[in-house]
C-alpha cells in the first residue's frame, strides 16, 4: 500500500496493518455505518461498527408507534438487531443524540434484549425538568438522568471497540442535543439535514435558533471530508431517502448556510418555525424518551397509558388546518 493511496483512500484500520505506526496514527478511523430509514417519521437509525473488533453502537433507534390505535411495535428496532446478528457484531452502546419529539426511542427495548449500555447528552436532565412541569409528573419521577447508563459531557471521549467516540454538544434543536463524532463520521441528527432540506427546527421548549447556528458552525469545523449522517430525511419531491453528506458538501450546497450569518439564520429559522405545526408525536414521544425510551409502567389493569397535556401550547401553529 502506498502512502498516496492511504492519503486519498481513507482506508479502514483493518487494511493498514502493514503501514508504519507513524502513518496509521494520522489516519481517521472509518467506521462501518449502516443507516436504516424509518419512513413513517422520516428517521434514520444507525448501526456504527468498528471494522476491527466488530463492536458496535446503535444511534437513535425507533420504537414504532401508531397514534391512531395506540399500538407499539418493534419492527424498526428488530431490523437493527437482525443486522447486528447477521454481521457478527457485538452491541456495546445504545445512543440517542437528544430526546426526540418525532418518534419514540427504542433504547429501553434494545437494552432489555442486548444488555448494552444506554447513553445521551448530560443536559438531558434540564429537558427532563422542563417537561416534568408540562406533564405535571409526580415528584417521584427522577430528573437526574438516572434512566440512562451514562450521560455524556461536552468533549467527552469514549470507545466503541477500539474506535474513539467524541461528544460535541450541539444545542439548538433541543438544549441537550449532542453530535457523536466517531472516526471520520459524525452523527449530527437534527442540526443539518441533507442540503436540499436545510436545517432542523429550533422552536421546541428549550430550542434556540442562535444556539443551533453556533452548533452548526462547530460541526462545520470538522475536517471537510468528515462524513455527516443526519437523523431525518423528509424526501423533498419524493426523491429516494438520503442521509449521508460531508462537511464540504454542506458548506457548498446547504441553502441555509449560503451567504448567511448568525442574524440572518436566526431570522430565517424563526420565521419558518413559526409556520410549522408541532410534530404529531411530540406529546407521546417526550414522556417516553425522557424516561430513557421506557414506556410508562402498566396500571392496575395491566395496560400502559400515555399522558397528553391539553392546551399546554396555546400559541402552537395548527399548520394547514387554519
Ligand atoms: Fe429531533
Amino acid at each position: 500500500m502506498t502512502i498516496a493511496s492511504i492519503q486519498t483512500g481513507s482506508p479502514r484500520r483493518g487494511e493498514l496493518r502493514s503501514a508504519s505506526p507513524a502513518i496509521r496514527a494520522d489516519l481517521p478511523v472509518e467506521p462501518d455505518v449502516t443507516g436504516f430509514y424509518e419512513g413513517t417519521t422520516g428517521s434514520i437509525q444507525y448501526v456504527v461498527a468498528d471494522p476491527l473488533t466488530r463492536k458496535a453502537a446503535v444511534i437513535d433507534p425507533v420504537l414504532d408507534f401508531d397514534p391512531r390505535s395506540g399500538s407499539t411495535r418493534t419492527t424498526s428496532a428488530d431490523r437493527l438487531l437482525k443486522h447486528i446478528e447477521n454481521n457478527g457484531l457485538t452491541l456495546e452502546w445504545i445512543l440517542d443524540t437528544h430526546p426526540h419529539a418525532d418518534h419514540l426511542s427504542a433504547a429501553g427495548y434494545l437494552k432489555d434484549i442486548t444488555g448494552a449500555a444506554t447513553g445521551i447528552g448530560e443536559r438531558v436532565t434540564e429537558v427532563q425538568r422542563l417537561w416534568k412541569q408540562i406533564y405535571n409528573l409526580p415528584d417521584t419521577v427522577p430528573t437526574d438522568g438516572s434512566q440512562w447508563d451514562h450521560l455524556f459531557a461536552d468533549g467527552e471521549r469514549s470507545k466503541i471497540g477500539e474506535m474513539e467516540a467524541r461528544v460535541l454538544l450541539s444545542p439548538g434543536h433541543t438544549l441537550a442535543s449532542v453530535t457523536y463524532v466517531i472516526g471520520n463520521a459524525a452523527f449530527v441528527h437534527d442540526t443539518l439535514f441533507m442540503p436540499d432540506s436545510g436545517t432542523a427546527r429550533a422552536d421546541f421548549p428549550g430550542g434556540d435558533a442562535r444556539q443551533l447556528w453556533r452548533s452548526i458552525q462547530r460541526i462545520l469545523q470538522l475536517p471537510n471530508e468528515t462524513r455527516l449522517f443526519t437523523g431525518h430525511d423528509y424526501r423533498p419531491d419524493r426523491r429516494p431517502a438520503r442521509w449521508e453528506g460531508t462537511v464540504a458538501l454542506q458548506k457548498a450546497n446547504n441553502p441555509h448556510l449560503q451567504n448567511s450569518d448568525e442574524a440572518n439564520f436566526v431570522k430565517l429559522r424563526t420565521e419558518r418555525d413559526r409556520s410549522l405545526p408541532m410534530p404529531s408525536l411530540i406529546l407521546p414521544a417526550l414522556q417516553v424518551n425522557l424516561a430513557g425510551g421506557r414506556l410508562p409502567a402498566p396500571e392496575a389493569d395491566g395496560r400502559r397509558y400515555l399522558k397528553i397535556p391539553l392546551d399546554a401550547f396555546p400559541d402552537a401553529s395548527w399548520g394547514d388546518l387554519v
